[in-house]
């Protein structure tokens, strides 16, 4: 029993796996890193910087930002030298799969489940509240009772804008992954644009003295910020979803990853340090910090526009959140985990169709009747599990004799993948006792449905 529970994935047999109908591999490294900050950059800059800076770090935040960031460029190594030795669709389950066995592979993938369906079902609200905002600067109202979470005690029963959005990018993916990346060009192209430009205006407006006291909260508000604006990252792995789908993997993959965190650390840096140059950290406790500063500089044009790139620019991080939550879901139901259902491929479009409107339809849900702030933290939890599993497991990977020579590699090995294993262990620690008992929860829903249904329909069983 506790053998097969361990089962492993052959790495050989894996790489020669081919279905009846495959999915088209259309990608190139650009097409990688545009994905990459498609997926990143969204509410963790557009929303976040604002309660973290009052309440965690101060004008420090730039601080948090940067330590999240070594902490997943860390991680995003490792990731990169598993998308790059095993360009397997999947993800950290598939590559958990290969190094630790069948039921440690399920229960990342149930992780990562967790994190890109209320990843999305989070910005899927945030963008309907940025979405409000913006009408309501035209004079246009969506109803109180239908924009919110169901909460009958202040008048709001269902979040539409929300459902709507979600179900617009579901139908988007299914029609094929180039034209969905054709959209996510665009739309990165008006998001990057728009915080560039709020950084180029906003440095006239920087007044020192702001930054004084740097670090109000000290060291610790600084890491508990860390632990919080490590949302803002989150996406990147989604990109190795892409591995079936990308030409030359090898040298694809490592550069989408590490070129997309790297650029949106840039971004963040900017950006933060702009933000609490312009307004007192204390004021800037507001659903709209990066706008809202531009109106106080009196730029209200510059503001208006922001607030549209912020509603585009969540747009993407759906986008490829929902991606890779649809390829997760393909990858679990091809390995007979899940119903077969999960890994059809249309034969038209060559996309996963069903499985996209069964996790849009779900997400749907989430975003249109729960409310999602609190859970936000359970989506870090997650992910920060899947790279614990996937950092650590590099040393397993490079014990695997089927592995070709020649794909990327972690540098200093073994030092940094360890590295990455504590410093996200650390980040875990940082998270909330309440979201500990929820994530708990969590995996016990997913060992029961694995013993239940999974173990026996594996198709490592037949
Ligand atoms: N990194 C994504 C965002 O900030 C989840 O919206």
């Amino acid at each position: 029993m506790k053998i097969k529970l361990f089962r492993k994935k052959n790495v050989r047999k894996l790489l020669m796996q081919k279905g009846d109908v495959q999915l088209k591999k259309t990608m190139g490294a650009f097409d990688l890193i545009l994905l990459g900050v498609g997926a990143i950059v969204g509410t963790g800059i557009f929303i976040l910087p604002g309660t973290v800076a009052s309440e965690h770090s101060g004008p420090a935040i730039v601080f948090s930002f940067i330590i999240a960031a070594i902490v997943c460029a860390l991680a995003g190594m490792c990731y990169s030298e598993f998308a790059s030795a095993v360009p397997v669709t999947g993800s950290a389950y598939t590559y958990s799969y290969i190094v630790f066995g069948e039921v440690i592979a399920w229960l990342v993938g149930w992780a990562l489940l967790l994190e890109y369906g209320l990843a999305t079902a989070a910005v899927a609200t945030g963008w309907s509240g940025y979405l409000s905002s913006l009408l309501a600067g035209f004079n246009i109202e969506i109803p109180h009772a239908i924009s919110g979470p169901f909460s009958p005690e202040n008048g709001t029963y269902i979040n539409l804008p929300a459902i709507f959005i979600v179900l617009v990018i579901g139908y988007l993916l299914t029609l094929g992954i180039k034209e969905s990346t054709r959209f996510n060009t665009i739309m990165v192209g008006i998001k990057v644009t728009v915080i560039l430009l709020f950084i180029i205006v906003g440095i006239f407006y920087v007044e020192p003295p702001n930054w004084t006291p740097f670090m109000p909260f000290g060291m610790s508000g600084v890491l508990s910020g860390a632990a919080l604006v490590f949302f803002a990252y989150l996406g990147f792995d989604a990109v190795s979803s892409a591995a079936e789908e990308v030409k030359n993997p090898q040298r694809n993959m490592p550069i989408g990853i590490i070129g997309s965190l790297f650029i949106c650390t840039l971004l963040y840096v900017a950006v933060s340090l702009v933000l609490t140059g312009m307004v007192p950290y204390t004021s800037l406790n507001v659903s709209d910090p990066v706008s809202y500063a531009m109106q106080l500089a009196h730029q209200s044009w510059i503001a208006g526009i922001i607030s549209l790139g912020a509603v585009v620019g969540m747009m993407t991080v759906i986008l490829v959140m929902m991606y890779g939550g649809t390829r997760l879901l393909y990858a679990i139901g091809r390995d007979g985990l899940l119903p077969k259902v999960m890994s059809e491929i249309h034969p038209k479009y060559k996309t996963p169709v069903k499985n996209t409107w069964i996790f849009a339809t779900m997400i749907a849900c989430c975003a249109g009747f729960i409310p999602l702030d609190k859970l936000t933290e359970l989506v870090n939890m997650g992910t920060l599990i899947a790279f614990t599993i996937v950092s650590i497991g590099i040393i397993w990977l490079r014990k695997n004799k089927d592995i070709t020579a020649g794909g990327f590699k972690v540098p200093f090995y073994p030092i940094l993948p360890i590295l990455s294993f504590v410093m996200c262990i650390f980040l875990i620690s940082q998270l909330s006792f309440h979201t500990w008992i929820a994530c708990g929860i969590w995996f016990l829903i997913g060992l029961t449905v694995y013993l239940i249904y999974g173990k026996w329909h594996s198709v490592m069983e037949k």
